[in-house]
């Protein structure tokens, strides 16, 4: 009998520059959920589903910290049914994939009030932290019940508390005030399902970033569309503000 045939791996032309910080809004999941008569938690499984696909190719890719939008602090005006539900896929995710997303180097973070979150899944998300602290092949940094204003919110509260001085407040201190302080800005940040908006995600930060949206919906975006979303940031002239050399 012949052997099977080998699925030749599909090979992606490698790329003149890379993002260093990638921020990804995965929006669409209701939108994937409805074009298929399925409830809107369904969409939210699938895109955890995807996610894994997302977190394989972009550590294929060789990018250091991806940020990832899964809950804003608006998104706690949804109807009950659907918060809960995320919050349970929260938790279920922690719980089925510490693990292996341990043994593959990846360091887990949370951006956001943790306060807000239920305390046993508080005490989740503190344990995944603290296990996979020295991990260094990726950097997941979750934003869950974020918002960039209240993250200068509460960057402002603490430089006041602190009592640091206001002639010393300049750019530098409250970059070092808010969740991300020890990361370099994100660079590209794609946004799935063809909304043209921020949605409160990375305000700061994203000040000199690279927008990339594409119309697939999250569940559907794959190793692909990221390579593409990938290739438009390379092919990208970044200027801030300068002119062009
Ligand atoms: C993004 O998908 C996930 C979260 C906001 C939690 P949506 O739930 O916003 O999906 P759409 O935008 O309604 O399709
Ligand atoms: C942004 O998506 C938040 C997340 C992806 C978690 P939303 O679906 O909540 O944003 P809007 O309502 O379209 O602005
Ligand atoms: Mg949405």
């Amino acid at each position: 009998m012949s052997p099977l045939p080998e699925v030749e791996a599909k090979t992606y032309p490698p790329l003149d520059r890379l993002p260093v910080h990638m921020g990804i809004i995965m929006d669409g999941n209701g939108r994937w959920a409805a074009a298929r008569g399925l409830p809107r938690l369904a969409g939210h499984r699938a895109g955890v589903e995807n996610l894994r696909r997302v977190l394989r190719a972009t550590v294929e890719f060789g990018i250091p910290v991806l940020t990832i939008y899964a809950f804003s602090t608006e998104n706690w005006g949804r109807p009950q049914d659907e918060v809960e539900g995320l919050l349970g896929i929260l938790g279920h995710v922690i719980d089925r994939e510490l693990g292996e997303l341990h043994q593959e180097g990846v360091q887990l973070r949370h951006i956001g009030r943790l306060e807000g979150i239920p305390p046993d899944l508080q005490q989740k998300v503190a344990h995944a932290i603290d296990l996979t602290k020295e991990n260094r092949r990726l950097i997941l940094n979750v934003a869950f019940n974020y918002s960039g204003r209240a993250e200068l919110v509460d960057a402002v509260q603490r430089i006041i508390q602190d009592g640091v001085p206001a002639a010393a407040v300049d750019e530098e201190v409250i970059t070092r005030y808010l969740y991300t302080a020890d990361l370099a800005d994100p660079d590209l940040i794609i946004r799935t399902s063809g909304e043209m908006r921020v949605s409160n995600f990375l305000i700061w930060q994203g000040a000199y970033a690279e927008y990339y949206v594409t119309p697939f919906y999250w569940p559907d975006f794959g190793k692909d569309e990221l390579y593409q979303a990938l290739a438009a940031f390379s092919r990208r002239e970044r200027r801030f503000g300068l002119v062009p050399g």
